[in-house]
């Protein structure tokens, strides 16, 4: 049969009949049977097809052992938060994207501890509890934060500025599975627009700031993992996220607190700006979404 407009799908799609693995030959098949319908939806000609591969492979070689701009580009098109949400838990706290700062390991650091190294910022406490769903503490959950300073960078970023390890920490819940830090309040920044996928938010008229948040991950004994953030409520950017990752049960108060008792507990003076955020852990074996 002549390959045509027409016949070009069951063409491709038949030639995928002999693969063993079977998921791979439903995914190939799929993949197929989209990405023609996009090709007959947006008719392209050749210089636009030339500019999409020439696109792909520009974003390909921004990628290095730091670099992903793959995923970053996954990220900009709600890509990686579908799957997330897809794969997220049912009872547990909801997950999101985990970003490229996550490069490095975080330092072990007692509850309490700052993670703030240069201690300019305004002093902020970040408290809670990692919980199963019916309300029992995880003792001992390891908990890895990771945020960006005032001034929206990363210590990575910020090398000649940021000690390293600055803006991160890995804790242990108490026994009663809470935990608590100091560190200041992150800013909202811009996601990296020095390569394609920057490119590409500016020809599409769309910002590149990610509302301000603190990364976790949350790891406990016979639990799923969780990566997630805590969003600061009310700041620039909470309602358009470059990356889609804000879910509303994410959002948490970052308010001025002048609990004297607080304050002497936490090692800050009061008022001190304090957040809340809890964290439900779903058993490991629970079914996704
Ligand atoms: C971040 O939150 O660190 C991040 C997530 C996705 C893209 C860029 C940055
Ligand atoms: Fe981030």
């Amino acid at each position: 049969m002549d390959f045509t407009v027409e016949t070009a799908t069951d063409a491709v799609v038949d030639s995928f009949r002999e693969t063993k693995d079977q998921r791979l030959r439903q995914i190939m098949e799929s993949l197929t049977r989209h990405l023609h319908d996009f090709v007959r939806d947006i008719e392209p000609t050749l210089e636009e097809w030339e500019a999409a591969i020439g696109f792909l492979t520009e974003v390909g070689h921004k990628c290095d052992d730091t670099r992903q701009e793959f995923v970053l580009l996954s990220d900009v098109l709600g890509v990686s938060m579908l799957v997330e949400t897809m794969n997220g838990s049912e009872e547990g706290t909801e997950s999101t994207v985990l970003g490229p700062f996550h490069m490095t390991e975080s330092p072990r650091r007692e509850l309490g501890d700052s993670i703030d190294l240069l201690g300019t910022g305004r002093p902020c406490v970040v408290s809670g509890r990692v919980l199963a769903a019916d309300g029992t503490p995880l003792p001992d959950t390891e908990l890895d934060v990771w945020q960006c300073n005032e001034e929206g960078f990363y210590d990575v970023q910020q090398p000649d500025v940021q000690p390293p390890g600055n803006g991160r920490g890995l804790f242990r819940t108490d026994g009663e599975g809470r935990f608590w830090f100091r560190t200041v309040v992150p800013s909202h920044y811009p996601i990296p627009t020095d390569g394609p996928v920057g490119r590409l938010l500016q020809a599409t008229g769309r910002h590149p700031y990610r509302p301000a948040h603190i990364h976790f991950i949350a790891n406990a004994d016979g639990r799923r993992a969780v990566t997630t953030h805590t969003f600061v409520a009310g700041g620039p950017y909470i309602d358009s996220d470059a990356v889609f990752a804000v879910k509303s049960g994410l959002i948490t108060e970052f308010s001025e607190s002048h609990e004297e008792q607080d304050a002497e507990r936490f090692g800050v003076t009061a008022p001190f700006t304090h957040a809340r955020f809890d964290m439900v852990l779903a058993p490991e074996a629970e079914g996704t979404r």
